[in-house]
């Protein structure tokens, strides 16, 4: 199969970014919270929702064959996508903060006991926080942090201080949604694995922005969400090796995670059912299934070099800016751009921005600590998606500077 190498011929299949928002040619730069979709999902959603229904793995008629076919196809693509060594290892859940959820419920359960700790980083989203938050108070265990420097980077030489044999798992960003830096999750990997620890990766950014090999990784739990990868909402990913996932207990229970019921006793299906209570979302999971084979469309060395000049021109464009501060800084940066403007409310920005038809985000990106860390309340952040082009970006950044005027 020809493999797509150009911008244009990207645009054409997203159907959503020829529209006008606010009598403007919409410029979308919100990619990080959610993504827009291609022809090839959202057609598969509209197939499915149209006739192509019926509940997976439940039935012998035809409509639910061929659902399930969709379903279990698409674990298999997923799994080729992050190379996992079998398919049992590729779980379906509502979204990366499902997954997240289910490993510091049920790992905790299985391997966390009174006196133990978790370490997660200073650069973490909520829903890479609060689970394991939870999980600590009710098991009686200690969440430790490791700091990140002014730069917002982690401060590796301070690892050896907390990792200790009290620890039974690490969770991190593989790239913070506020910073887009990509973090040295292998580097962290080993020195966990040295010390038998195992190691989650929040996957959210990662996974739209890095080639993602989870057995070149090595790690424990890969976590991601459809809605980023330009697949639908409401479905996303847990990876977890083998070994673990076997050992945990079931999260939720209900239809198609048992093996027998009984009121004496119930079995559990084996991986991955085990982990797929009730009706899962079957049409998104297909639909992911075809937006991982969209990526898998898009030429490698073309998406580097266009990521590349995208994040040269905002970094030089954004700093010329008097008085913005770009968080973040990195030769190992995706195209998202959180910053503040001194004096300056990044909501207003933000809704000012809008009515020019740009698309950001504002506000505590669901990272407080990071922005008590930065001694601030709010940024602003522009993501990019490969979808987006240079002149978009001067546009942005020529709105971005009548905005500044108007305000000040
Ligand atoms: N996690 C998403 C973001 O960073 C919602 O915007």
């Amino acid at each position: 199969m020809e493999l797509i190498k150009d911008v244009d011929s990207i645009r054409k299949l997203f159907p959503a970014l020829d529209q006008k928002v606010n009598n403007k040619s919409l410029v979308y730069f919100d990619n990080g919270a959610t993504a827009q979709k291609p022809l090839s999902v959202i057609e598969l959603t509209d197939k499915m929702n149209s006739g192509v229904n019926g509940n997976i793995h439940r039935a012998v008629h035809e409509l639910s064959a061929r659902t399930t076919e969709l379903y279990e196809g698409a674990r298999e693509d997923i799994r080729k996508f992050i190379n996992a060594k079998e398919r049992e290892e590729i779980i379906f859940t509502p979204g990366t903060t499902a997954s997240i959820n289910l490993v510091a419920n049920s790992f905790c359960q299985e391997f966390l006991k009174r006196g133990d700790a978790v370490i997660v980083t200073e650069a973490e989203h909520h829903s890479n926080i609060v689970p394991w938050q939870m999980a600590c108070e009710r098991i009686g265990a200690e969440l430790r942090v490791l700091p990140v420097d002014n730069n917002g980077e982690w401060m590796m030489e301070k690892l050896a201080g907390i990792l200790d044999d009290k620890v039974k798992i690490i969770s991190v960003a593989h790239i913070s949604n506020v910073l887009g830096i990509v973090n040295p999750v292998k580097e962290l990997i080993n020195a966990a694995h040295k010390k038998g620890v195992p190691v989650m990766i929040d996957g959210a950014q990662g996974v739209v922005h890095c080639k993602v090999d989870v057995q070149d990784l090595d790690c424990d739990f890969y976590a991601f969400s459809g809605h980023k990868l330009y697949g639908p909402t409401g479905i996303g990913i847990l990876y977890g090796k083998r070994e673990f996932l076997d050992r945990m207990p079931p999260w939720l229970g209900g239809g198609d995670m048992v093996g027998t019921v009984s009121f004496k006793k119930t079995t559990y299906a084996d991986l991955p059912l085990k982990f797929e209570a009730g009706t899962p979302n079957f049409i998104g999971a297909a639909a992911l299934g075809e937006a991982v084979r969209f990526v898998r469309s898009i030429d490698g060395d073309f998406l580097k070099t266009h990521e590349d000049e995208l994040v040269n021109y905002l970094t030089n464009s954004l700093s010329s800016i008097n008085g913005v501060k770009v968080f973040g800084t990195s030769a190992n940066k995706i195209s998202l751009f959180s910053f503040t403007v001194e004096g300056v409310h990044p909501t207003d920005l933000a809704m000012l921005l809008d009515k020019m038809g740009v698309a950001l985000r504002s506000g505590l990106m669901c990272s407080e600590p990071l922005m008590t860390k930065f001694g601030v309340t709010g940024m602003l952040r522009a993501s990019l998606a490969m979808y987006n082009t240079v002149s978009e970006s001067e546009y942005f950044i020529d709105s971005l500077k009548r905005a500044l005027k108007m305000l000040s």
